[in-house]
């Protein structure tokens, strides 16, 4: 391995890390569901079995193993959920989706999400990947915003803006978790109390986000959050990073994306909005029919160059199914054929298409991920709202409740 490369650890919990659908699948179900869910990993990495129940479109099962430690002693667990068909495993470290494996047309099942299979990785390296991202998706301008005539300041990490959540984001930290389950679905909720003025923020918010998986290959994302003490800001995502031909196997760029996006909200050369809610029609950021994602992504629109590529938060169109959900978009993969659709209840979706990847270290496949080997699609209010009037309002105050849905359902096409 070359010396510019960081070197990867050695992987310490391989019974976990190796759980892959068919591994999940051997451990039998003994339609014991919840009794055992109070278990803990074993010290040698073996995971144990939460829950298990057979249905008819599929078994829903949990597992639970050590992932790693923190420099300052805290554990990190990975769980890894299936349905027997869809496998995702997920750490507390950041609420990170750590692997996502599905089945291609033929039935071929593969991990098509980014991440690293060590903890030294993530706290080091890791650009985002699969992260539960606060108390601010995006960015926010300077760092700066001001709420009820009070000034606060976000510690910038990214130029001289803060970027999701300042120099350590609830991506950085150790959620609590507990494992949810019912005859539908199978996940994990996890849990984290930000101090009143952690990383600059106003008010101790309790944030818990729920992950689960049904038996129709849907993975839902319940975010609920409430603050005491001040008001805040609050944006919540997930910024899990996909590549539908599997994890380290090439660029994005043929993958087809249908935005259900009449606007997008233009940045200035540092990716904070503008203010303009400009149509997207007749311009590279029209995906209203079915387009690969590289067809225009390196021509000379301002907007291509500012981003790199698309880095630009889309504004959703059309009205709420009666789940309160619309359609975001939907991306395809024509060789192996599998598909993502995203639903949501939030107002914008940041579509970025791997810009900043640059080949400097290596992922859980021990390949290196460059520029456009993957893109992340993250549902959530528009970045830098707190800084402009016109856009959906971010602020949460002690007595609300924040509280918002994500569905990304996994099929092939
Ligand atoms: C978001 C940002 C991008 C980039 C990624 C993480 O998508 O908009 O500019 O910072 O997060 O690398």
């Amino acid at each position: 391995m070359p010396d510019h490369l960081p070197r990867r650890q050695v992987l310490r919990t391989a019974g976990a890390l190796g759980l892959g659908a068919a591994a999940a699948g051997a451990l039998t179900s003994t339609a014991q569901a919840g009794t055992d869910a109070a278990r803990t990993g074993s010290a040698t990495g073996t995971p144990d079995r939460l829950t298990g129940m057979r249905g008819h479109h599929g078994k829903l099962e949990i597992t639970k193993a050590p992932f790693g430690t923190t420099p300052d002693g805290q554990q990190v667990d990975v769980y890894t959920f299936t349905n027997g068909r869809v496998t995702i495993s997920m750490l507390t470290w950041g609420a990170t989706i750590q692997r996502v494996e599905t089945p291609d047309r033929r039935g071929r099942t593969t991990n098509i999400s980014l991440g690293f299979d060590n903890l030294p990785d993530y706290a080091a390296l890791s650009p985002y990947f699969g992260a539960t991202i606060g108390r601010y998706g995006n960015r926010i301008a300077k760092g700066r915003f001001t709420l009820d005539g009070t000034t606060y300041q976000i510690p910038v990490n990214n130029g001289e803006n803060a970027l999701h959540g300042g120099t350590i984001g609830f991506d950085k930290l150790v959620w609590k978790a507990k494992v949810v389950q019912s005859d539908k679905a199978v996940g994990v909720a996890f849990t984290y109390v930000s101090p009143d003025g952690e990383m600059g923020f106003p008010g101790e918010l309790t944030s818990t986000v729920t992950y689960t998986l049904d038996r129709r290959d849907n993975l839902r994302i319940d975010y609920h959050a409430t603050v005491a003490g001040k008001p805040t800001i609050v944006n919540l995502t997930n910024h899990v990073y996909f590549n539908l031909l599997g994890e380290g196997n090439g660029t994005i760029y043929d993958h087809v994306l249908e935005l259900n996006a009449p606007k997008y909200t233009p940045v200035d050369a540092t990716l904070i909005p503008t203010g303009e809610i400009a149509p997207v029609a007749g311009t590279p950021f029209d995906f209203s029919r079915p387009t690969a994602i590289g067809k225009r992504l390196r021509g000379d629109h301002q907007q291509l160059i500012f981003g790199r590529g698309y880095d630009h938060n889309f504004v959703i169109g059309g009205e709420p199914d009666e789940d309160g959900l619309r359609l975001a978009g939907r991306f395809w993969e024509p060789e192996h054929g599998r598909t993502i659709e995203v639903l949501t209840d939030q107002p914008g979706v940041q579509f970025y298409s791997g810009n900043f990847l640059d080949g400097t270290f290596l992922g859980i496949g021990n390949k290196a991920y460059r520029q456009g080997d993957a893109f992340a699609f993250e549902t959530q209010h528009f970045p830098d709202s707190p800084n402009h009037a016109n856009f959906p309002s971010t602020v949460l105050r002690p007595g609300e409740t924040y509280k918002s849905t994500t569905v990304y359902s996994f099929g092939t096409k």
